[in-house]
């Protein structure tokens, strides 16, 4: 079976892990803090907590808000049901945005139809890893004075354009910046996440919240000690990384660059592919600009209304294919919230489908779905 997505992992990880064994401090200490200094020089950023997933980062990204119950927050509806658990559990409540056809990312002109007086946040995904239009959404946020906390689980390593068409990488400009290194992620700790930030004072209330709101102990346990003296000043939560995760994810930020060309390199066959007139009226493909993608998954629309057949098709051909995602806003838990004119979301929900894409994806592999598809139109 070729598998939709799959991590690449080996013995340099394997290694590392055995140092983490070998120092025998398995939990939160020097690796992470190797891991959270690498991501900062990497990608550009002041701070860098890690956490032990994507979902945690974001939910302590969005804690530190003090969302009060009729805060709302605006997120698009086409995201992992992750992003608005964790805005439930900081006590927000989520206000569904549509996406734009083009790119699937958020819309901004339904987006400033959604801002109120109550809006307190604002949850972006950059979906695919192609980032959103950030200058148009940080200016909106300053004149409606609202946090953006970027849910950048598909865009670790992107890079935006700007209007001047210089490049920054997605973590180094924004408010609040989380990452997710789960299993299938371009990078992966096992399962990890991490916030960024340029704002000391934000960092040091994640540092804290991160592991039960103590003061004073993250210091030491980086240095793989722990200090019997704390005192707990908040609430807070045990969110933080091991060294177990924080040793596969410094070993796999070393193959980053190699992991993205060749993620890349397939999605270009794929569009080249699907550029054909066989496919013509029945496989549209989305925008993307290989520039600023560090691509996670490769998504088209199919047209014609026979998704779940050319999933089926497939699937007997041996490639498994998924659906990214099931608009959040038809999930029970998600019935009162604000959903109106998800006009984008509702159309293409049955039409999205994902196609296999990750590094260890043979040029034949990448063929032979190609194939299957032409073979099945
Ligand atoms: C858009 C989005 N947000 C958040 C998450 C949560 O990340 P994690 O699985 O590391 O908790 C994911 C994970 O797939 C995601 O795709």
């Amino acid at each position: 079976m070729i598998q939709v997505s799959k991590p690449f992992i080996g013995t340099s990880e394997l290694n590392e892990i055995e140092k983490v064994f070998h120092s025998g401090w398995l939990g939160m200490g020097a690796w992470v803090k190797t891991f959270e200094d690498k991501i900062c020089s990497y990608i550009g950023a002041i701070e860098c907590i890690a956490t032990n997933t994507g979902t945690n980062a974001l939910h302590l990204a969005l804690d530190i808000l003090d969302l009060k119950p009729d805060d709302e927050v605006i997120v698009p509806s086409l995201t992992f049901i992750a992003t608005i658990q964790a805005i439930i559990q900081a006590g927000g409540t989520p206000v569904f945005c549509d996406a734009e056809p083009t790119t699937l990312n958020i819309s901004i002109e339904d987006l400033k139809s959604k801002i109120t007086a109550k809006t307190k946040a604002l949850v972006p995904v950059h979906y695919r890893g192609l980032p959103c239009n950030m200058e148009e959404l940080l200016s909106l946020s300053n004149k409606y004075n609202f946090t953006v906390v970027e849910d950048a689980a598909h865009a670790f390593s992107s890079k935006y354009r700007s209007y001047d068409g210089s490049f920054a990488p997605i973590g180094s400009f924004g408010h609040l910046t989380c990452f997710s290194f789960d299993p299938i992620k371009v990078i992966t700790c096992g399962e990890g996440g991490a916030v960024c930030t340029n704002n000391s004072e934000w960092a040091e209330r994640i540092r804290k919240k991160r592991i039960l709101g103590i003061d004073k102990d993250t210091w030491s346990r980086y240095k793989n000690e722990r200090s019997w003296f704390y005192d707990v000043v908040e609430r807070g939560y045990r969110h933080h990384m091991s060294n177990v995760n924080a040793a596969i994810g410094c070993k796999q930020l070393e193959q980053i660059e190699t992991f993205i060309l060749r993620r890349n390199e397939i999605c270009k066959k794929y569009d080249q592919a699907f550029s054909s007139d066989i496919f013509k009226n029945k496989i549209m493909t989305l925008y993307s600009d290989y520039n600023q993608m560090a691509t996670f998954t490769y998504i088209v629309r199919v047209l014609n209304n026979n998704r779940f057949e050319l999933m089926n098709f497939l699937n007997s051909q041996g490639i498994s294919t998924g659906v990214h995602y099931i608009p959040c806003h038809t999930q029970t838990i998600c019935k009162n919230f604000r959903s109106e004119n998800l006009i984008t979301t509702n159309n293409i929900s049955d039409e999205i489908l994902t196609l296999p894409l990750h590094f260890g994806l043979s040029d034949q592999d990448v063929n032979f779905i190609i194939q299957s598809l032409k073979d099945y139109y």
